[in-house]
């Protein structure tokens, strides 16, 4: 039986719980992240790619965003597409200069991994966590799984940052917090492709046929997304008859979409969901363990590091001040950022995806949406300082 003690047992090795291993370690706290799956698996999954303005300045704050800098690209403005017509909404000028920056998140994944790891501290792949304990007394424990040893952590507090279908949430009592969900009737069908991006900014469209995403990873990298039923499957799709459908769907006069040969494809369900408790005793969730948001929006990941924000501000105090106050305030603060990007993805997602006949009521809602954003300066900066992310002192 292995026994490791640290300050906080770390569940998860995605963008939050490394986040908050690296910035704790800045504040000369202690942690231990273990992580179900396997180095390769985790630095191989394709996700998100949009990072807010506070992700970046995050990251760069902890002096590990020296790739990020160099190889991220920052965007000043997102296009807008709907039947066919495009406008632009620019930050500069709406967001105090604040802006987006696309770098893929296993980029991300990769880069605090190396540092964690080169730093010389723990971080045990292929360790599942199995059982939580003491969550009510101040020293709970994390019994886990590696190399068919069992282990246990000993800490003061534990960071469940295992994602929707991890274990932190399920170790909370169902009485301890309400859950909220939406379901969406439709999925996003992604690829990745060498091919060369065909707009320098990224292109949101509503079309009769459906959603469609153009993003990018690099120069010769493009990120593409279209709307699919949520029983469709990627075996239902060639190639040829993806570009056809994104080429449709994103068009717009005089713009001609670059195909190129596809090397990823996969289908994300989409849904809505929070519980408004992020904390039980010692025990405290961060990111997807705690919400997921449609991806319209690039929310996801940039939630997963507000929270981690959050969540290093009370453990300082603790270690510091020996105080449980910013702690025990912790869901409450985290909560007035997670509605209003609830909101905000919601609000990208109800705007751009096809969900009603093409000309019903409920379509020239969506329309008069869009129309007002091209038309209002104020109604186009809502979007764009949602897009680029509040900074946290908007919070209070
Ligand atoms: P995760 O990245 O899910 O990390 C949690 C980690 O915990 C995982 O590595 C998991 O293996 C580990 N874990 C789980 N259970 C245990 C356990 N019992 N013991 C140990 N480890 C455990 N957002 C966007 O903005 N745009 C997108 O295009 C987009 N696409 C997405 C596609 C998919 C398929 C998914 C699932 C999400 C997508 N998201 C997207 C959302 C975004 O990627 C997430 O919000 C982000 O990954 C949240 O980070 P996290 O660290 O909270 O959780
Ligand atoms: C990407 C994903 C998103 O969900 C989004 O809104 C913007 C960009 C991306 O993967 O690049």
């Amino acid at each position: 039986m292995k026994t490791i003690k640290t300050q906080v047992g770390i569940i998860g090795a995605g963008p939050a719980g490394l986040t908050l291993a690296n910035w704790l370690k800045q504040q000369g706290i202690s942690s231990v992240i273990i992580e179900h799956r396997s180095q390769e698996y985790v630095q191989a999954r394709v996700r998100a790619g949009l990072l807010e303005q506070n992700t970046v300045d995050i990251l760069k704050n902890l002096g590990l965003a020296d790739r990020l800098v160099k190889e991220g690209q920052e965007h000043h403005g997102v296009y807008l597409n709907f039947d066919g017509k495009r406008i632009r909404v620019p930050f500069g000028k709406l967001t105090n200069g604040r802006n987006i920056t696309i770098y893929g998140q296993q980029e991300v994944v990769k880069d605090l991994t190396e540092a964690w790891v080169n730093g010389g501290e723990t971080l045990l792949f292929e360790a599942p966590a199995l059982e939580l304990d003491g969550l009510e007394t101040s020293s709970p424990k994390i019994h886990f799984e590696h190399e068919g040893e069992k282990g246990i952590i000993e800490c003061d507090f534990i960071a469940a940052c295992d994602g929707f279908h991890g274990l932190g949430r399920k170790s909370m009592p169902k009485d301890a917090y309400k859950e909220y969900t939406i379901t969406y009737p439709f999925s996003w069908l992604g690829i990745l492709a060498h091919v060369a991006p065909s707009s320098e900014e990224l292109i949101y469209a509503y079309h009769e046929r459906g959603f469609a995403l153009h993003s990018l990873r690099s120069e010769k990298v493009s990120r593409l997304y279209i709307q699919v039923d949520n029983d469709d499957h990627v075996d239902n799709w060639t190639d040829e008859q993806i570009w056809e459908e994104l080429s449709i769907r994103l068009g717009t006069e005089g713009w001609k979409l670059n195909s190129g040969p596809i090397f990823e494809k996969s289908i994300t369900p989409m849904r809505s969901y929070f519980i408004d408790n992020m904390q039980h005793g010692r025990l405290f969730l961060a990111g997807d363990a705690a919400h997921i948001v449609p991806p319209t929006g690039g929310k996801g990941l940039n939630l997963a590091v507000a929270d981690v924000k959050h969540l290093v501000d009370g453990f300082t105090d603790f270690y510091k001040n020996n105080s449980m106050k910013a702690l025990d305030n912790y869901s409450e603060i985290a909560l007035k950022r997670i509605w209003r990007a609830q909101d905000f993805s919601n609000f990208m997602t109800t705007l751009f995806h096809k969900q009603y006949e093409h000309g019903s009521f409920q379509y020239q809602l969506q329309k008069a949406k869009f129309d007002y954003i091209s038309l209002s300066e104020a109604y186009a900066t809502t979007l764009a300082e949602n897009y680029v992310g509040l900074p946290f002192e908007a919070f209070g």
